[in-house]
């Protein structure tokens, strides 16, 4: 199987990264196919797309035509033998290691080509785990988006244990044919992206916790002396991820060392159910405002 254009390429899951995959290949001009166990997420992340794409246009930065040429090029679906014929399927369910191998094993068995990529977009699970559930490890890679994908410029490819070369190859020039920037990395916990994003933020943690500055200065600091974007605090809460951090800190603190390990006053904030600033608390109060 040559990359091109005209693969079938599916994406399994169509939650708010999963559904953000699909816009953005669609974009690229790839027709794409959406496998979603729920209707009404289908629904809902239609509309999203929908939404995005009225954006662009209201921009000047694509016409009406080329929005409708993108949502024609979009076909959903619950129906999972969809994947049969694929030449590529990207997973992105829920980030629980057997519920992933689960999908895997049921891949396995239904992708009829043998040349067919299985790749999975887990952001903190093992992807020669995964791959373990297939007898067809060596086509197993991860793919790693950043959300939101039509965006984000960046993809990490991620190579298995039992990952062949051929592989790695075709996710690389698969990410270059949709616009992105491939940086190959080993199945590593947080691959690079997210090791160094949790050990800035927990380092931000540590400048609090010993008092040498407020979370408010440390995420101005951030963005004036460092020129990121968002502060490390900022971005989480931005993020609702607050009640992620401590899950992939976890995660990094087992494989890679006590380095990860998160202070105190981080653990009470997320066990007072603090979320992120949809909900109006996270690392900072945002109801006041
Ligand atoms: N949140 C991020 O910024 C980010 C970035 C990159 C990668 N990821 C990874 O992407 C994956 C998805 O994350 P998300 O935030 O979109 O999750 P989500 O919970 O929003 O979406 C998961 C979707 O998968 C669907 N699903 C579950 N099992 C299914 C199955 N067997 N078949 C078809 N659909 C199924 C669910 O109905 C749900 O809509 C995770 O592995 C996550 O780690 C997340």
């Amino acid at each position: 199987m040559e990359i091109s254009k005209d693969i079938q390429l599916k994406v399994i899951g169509a939650g708010s990264v999963g559904m953000s995959i699909i816009e953005a290949f669609a974009q690229q001009g790839f027709t794409i196919s959406g496998i979603e166990v729920n209707e009404e997420i289908i629904q809902r992340g239609m509309a999203r797309v929908d939404k995005n794409l009225s954006k662009l246009v209201k921009k000047g930065k694509i016409s009406d035509t080329d929005k409708e040429a993108v949502i024609k090029r979009i076909r959903m679906t619950t129906d999972f033998e969809a994947v049969k014929d694929a030449d590529v399927v990207i997973e992105a369910i829920f980030e629980d290691v057997d519920v992933k191998k689960d999908l895997f094993a049921r891949l396995d068995k239904t992708v009829a080509s043998d040349a067919a990529l299985l790749l999975t977009n887990t952001s903190s699970l093992s992807v020669s785990e995964i791959a373990s559930a297939t007898k067809r490890p060596e086509m197993v890679a991860g793919m790693h988006f950043f959300n939101p994908v039509p965006v984000m410029k960046l993809v990490e490819v991620v190579r298995g244990a039992e990952s062949s070369e051929d592989t790695v190859g075709k996710v690389v020039e698969l990410a270059k044919l949709m616009g992105k920037v491939p940086i190959v990395c080993k199945d590593s916990a947080g691959f690079v992206v997210n090791r160094m994003l949790h050990m800035f933020a927990l380092e931000g943690c540590r400048i609090v916790e010993e008092g040498v500055a407020s979370a408010k200065d440390v995420d101005t600091g951030a963005r004036l002396g460092l020129g990121h974007p968002m502060g490390p605090f900022e971005l989480f809460d931005a993020l609702d991820g607050v009640q992620l951090f401590p899950k992939v800190c976890n995660s990094l603190e087992q494989e890679i060392g006590s380095r990860f390990k998160i202070p105190i006053w981080v653990r009470n904030i997320i066990r007072a159910g603090r979320t992120g600033r949809s909900s109006g608390k996270g690392f900072h109060d945002y109801t006041k405002e």
